[in-house]
């Protein structure tokens, strides 16, 4: 949920490059889920993206099972850029167990992001994810689209997501 906060606070300088992600999306239809070792899905999902006035944005991302709308995969985290350059880092925590910083290029609406570390709990369930790769890109039809690719223990870096969202608010 985007804070009150962002609404009365203004946007840090260093943000304004981002500022098409912010507010709130809804896949607006389902997500495709795929990888060689599992029955391919689909879900639905939201982001918020928020920001408190720092030099970070805040995001939650939140997945759903379509029939039941039974919460499945959630990440959070912040978004920063390298001051002075358009170098972008994700600074991710997913409810799986796995901690991830992703880095990489924004251009003028598209973050391209790799990830360069990968952290999980002990109790991580096989197999363990050792690269992820996401891009999120503002279509010109004024769609978000993001775009995830992994490598686990088993399998090289392949796609396992493709989601469109509108903005809703
Ligand atoms: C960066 C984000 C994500 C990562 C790193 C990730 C990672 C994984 C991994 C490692 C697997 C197991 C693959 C295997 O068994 O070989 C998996 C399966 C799965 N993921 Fe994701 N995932 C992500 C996001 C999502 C999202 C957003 C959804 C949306 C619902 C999702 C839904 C699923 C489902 C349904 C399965 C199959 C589970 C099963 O068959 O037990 N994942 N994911």
């Amino acid at each position: 949920m985007t804070s009150p906060i962002s609404n009365t606070v203004p946007l840090n300088a260093a943000l304004a490059p981002l500022e098409w992600l912010l507010g709130t999306w809804e896949s607006d239809e389902p997500g495709e889920g795929t990888f060689p070792t599992i029955k391919p899905f689909h879900y639905t999902e939201t982001l918020h993206f928020s920001h408190v006035g720092q030099p970070a944005i805040n995001y939650m991302f939140n997945a759903f099972q379509i029939e039941t709308k039974r919460p499945l995969h959630r990440e959070c985290g912040f978004i920063r850029l390298k001051p002075g350059t358009n170098h972008v880092v994700f600074i991710n925590a997913q409810n799986t167990g796995l901690v991830d910083i992703e880095e990489g290029e924004l251009t003028e609406n598209q973050l391209n992001l790799q990830s360069c570390s990968l952290s999980r709990i002990s109790f991580a369930k096989e197999p363990h994810v050792h690269q992820i790769c996401r891009v999120l890109r503002l279509r010109p039809d004024g769609k978000l689209e993001q775009t995830v690719s992994m490598a686990t223990n088993n399998v090289p870096l392949t796609q396992h997501l493709h989601i469109t969202y509108q903005r809703t608010s």
